[in-house]
């Protein structure tokens, strides 16, 4: 229950300048459910089209005739629609606002440098033999290059896979296999904290070890002064590349369902899937989203604080805003370097209106007390925005009180790298906000919440996160693999679409996300399938068995838990441990580094040999007086000795 004083009303000032007040909002609510069709063709017309469409949607959710298609016989360019159509009126407005990692580095990017820029890469793209349906890697820091190359790609309808930059080589390798993909877009090395992360050498390794596509094509920017291999029979050089190509470069007439890009993530089985967006359904949601989320005015500074590896990074520093002709600031480095006041140091020097940041990054600023915001002024600043996961009330109200001096709200976004873009959110002139929940249902979007068995619950309950109806900026399939998609998503519960989130309606209509229900786990708002972990745990030749569990972490949110059963005849010892941890790094990335690694000689399983993660979980939460029915275990030894062990583990 909420008490009231819980309750964070809707500030005098915006409902009266915002783009919707509650009245509004309810009544463009009901609108978008009552008739979607007439809703979501109005809407459409924010989006330049170059031949309209006609057919607004054609969706079933049936998992034997599974199809999602959205304004599907028009034709657009995405690109144009971010760049192109905003060169009439506001050439010099400021489209990127990159700061660098180092204090007092920054660079202000007009549309029309930009356009020109990426017409120019594409262009070069195309002297490189990349055509309309290639999937093109991006593995790059957070410069404005590689927004330069997503909207290269968009523009010739190439289709892009970003793959974050801390990911491993083998990571990488995996997700160009996946795509088939023969062109890569790299640096020689980004900078972070201060520090260069060394790209390229990551790429050639990553090169070596692709056995589904033969990479063709290495495209190197060389942005700092680390030095790396060159392979002339591969790499190019990015600036050499663009140097020889003209301005010019008319945009690819492409269909509304042509895909625009793909982003791997994990799940609660098997290999990260390749999520597929398609152009106009997405670039629509996208850019509508980001206009009411926001309530974004043309002019204002807004800094999405993602890395453009996610999909935040995608819809929100990328085509959202600059579909609707914003300033994204692009940061390059991270919210603690040099010191924790970067973050309000930047929101000062560079004027910044609007702050979308991780609870995470809010955690980690709040473990120093107000010193993040110490001798900051933050006046610049009117709208706050959280995403990627739950936020406590205590963080939210650190955020709210610090960098929000008890005046902005806060946007507490829920959506999924499958949804496009944000699905249960605030309203800045139209939500009395509660800290802690994502509140309400976006336009269009039909949230229900079911029990096990998938029926619908009414009134204020909680259960299974679903939802009912297609929008927009849904994801289409998963690459390459559409009966995957169908099963993943639509199997558990009929003809609905299901999130993997719990969550819980309180006697307001408010949701709560209680965190997934499945085995994917929510790391400092990364996302990671714990079967993906195990198998590569089990790949190590001292491994035999290995389960992964999340477990209640201060700033993380969620922290990883491993038990480990070695082979026989190896011995357990902090050597050990460490090349557990190594191999995990390696193997998938520095996000994947487990907090504790505990030796488990047997994991507790049923009769029919399935481990039970319930104990696990319970084990790891340090919440052994709980652990429930253990009698249908194999061996309930196996429980006392993880429980004895417990602390020599932590
Ligand atoms: C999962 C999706 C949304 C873009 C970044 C993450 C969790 C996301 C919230 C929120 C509580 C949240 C969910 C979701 N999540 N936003 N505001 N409150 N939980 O995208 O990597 O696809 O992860 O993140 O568990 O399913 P993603």
């Amino acid at each position: 229950m909420t008490s009231k004083s819980d309750i964070y009303p809707v500030p005098a000032s915006y409902a009266a300048h915002s783009l919707l007040n509650e009245d509004g909002y309810i009544e463009m609510y009901n609108r978008s459910i009552q008739d979607p069709d007439a809703f979501w063709r109005e809407q459409a017309q924010r989006i330049d089209w170059i031949e309209p469409f006609t057919q607004v949607k054609d969706v079933s959710f049936a998992k034997d005739d599974l199809h999602i298609r959205w304004f599907a016989d028009g034709k657009l360019n995405v690109a144009a629609n971010c760049l192109d159509r905003h060169l009439e009126k506001h050439a010099d407005d400021t489209a990127i606002l990159w700061v660098g990692d180092e204090p007092g580095t920054s660079r202000e990017i007009s549309y029309r440098e930009l356009h020109r820029d990426v017409c120019r890469f594409a262009n070069g793209l195309k002297s490189l033999g990349v055509n309309k349906g290639d999937v093109v890697t991006i593995y790059m820091p957070m410069v404005p290059e590689a927004a330069v190359a997503m909207l290269a790609c968009a523009r010739i309808g190439a289709v892009h896979s970003v793959v974050f930059a801390g990911f491993s080589p083998e990571a990488l390798a995996g997700r160009m296999d996946d795509g088939q993909s023969r062109t890569l877009i790299t640096a020689n090395a980004g900078r972070r904290g201060g520090r260069s992360v060394m790209l390229k050498q990551n790429v050639d390794k990553a090169v070596a070890l692709c056995r589904e596509t033969t990479v063709e094509n290495v495209v190197v920017f060389n942005y700092t002064d680390d030095t790396t291999d060159w392979n002339p029979a591969i790499d190019r050089d990015y600036a050499e590349l663009v140097a020889a190509q003209s301005d010019d470069c008319p945009a690819e007439v492409m269909g509304a369902e042509d895909p625009l890009f793909i982003l791997y993530t994990s799940g609660s089985t098997g290999k990260p899937k390749g999520v597929l967006h398609t152009s106009g359904g997405y670039i629509t949601y996208a850019s509508l989203t980001h206009e009411y989320v926001f309530d974004y005015r043309r002019g204002e500074r807004y800094w999405c604080a993602a890395d453009i590896g996610w999909i935040t990074g995608h819809s929100y520093i990328l085509y959202g805003p600059l579909a609707n002709g914003a300033t994204t600031v692009m940061y390059e480095g991270v919210p603690h370097y040099p010191d924790v006041t970067r973050v309000a140091q930047i929101i000062d020097d560079h004027q910044i209106n609007i702050l979308y940041i991780a609870p995470t990054a809010i955690r980690a600023l709040m473990a120093e007390g107000d010193k993040p915001v110490a001798g900051a002024s933050l006046e610049s600043l009117r709208l706050l925005g959280t995403v990627g996961e739950p936020i406590n009330p205590e963080a939210w109200k650190w955020y709210y009180r610090t960098f929000g001096r008890s005046q902005c709200p806060i946007v507490d976004t829920w959506w999924q790298t499958e949804t496009g873009a944000a699905m249960l959110t605030p309203l800045p002139g139209a939500t009395a906000l509660k800290p802690g929940s994502a509140t309400r249902p976006f336009f269009g979007v039909q949230p229900a919440l079911v029990d096990n068995e998938g029926h619908i619950l009414d009134g204020a309950t909680e259960g299974n996160l679903v939802l009912l109806g297609s929008w927009p900026g849904q994801m289409r399939t998963v690459f390459g693999d559409h009966q995957r998609f169908a099963e993943t998503y639509f199997s558990t519960f009929e003809n609905m679409y299901f999130t993997g989130d719990g969550a819980r309606r309180d006697e307001d209509g408010y949701y709560w996300i209680t965190g997934r229900v499945d085995d994917v786990l929510n790391v400092s708002g990364h996302r990671m399938g714990t079967a993906e972990l195990e198998s590569a745990l089990v790949a190590h030749e001292a491994v035999a068995e290995a389960a992964v569990v999340g477990y209640p972490h201060d700033i993380k949110g969620q922290g990883i838990y491993v038990y480990v059963t070695l082979n026989s005849g190896v011995e357990p010892s902090e050597d050990m441990r460490k090349a557990l941890r190594d191999w995990l790094r390696a193997e998938i990335g520095p996000i994947a580094t487990p907090d504790v690694i505990q030796w488990a000689p047997g994991l507790p399983k049923t009769r029919s040999g399935k481990i039970m993660r319930r104990i696990l979980r319970k084990v790891a939460a340090d919440e052994c007086d709980q652990l429930g029915d253990t009698s249908t275990l194999a061996d309930p030894g196996v429980v006392d000795h993880l429980v004895a062990n417990r602390a020599a583990a932590t």
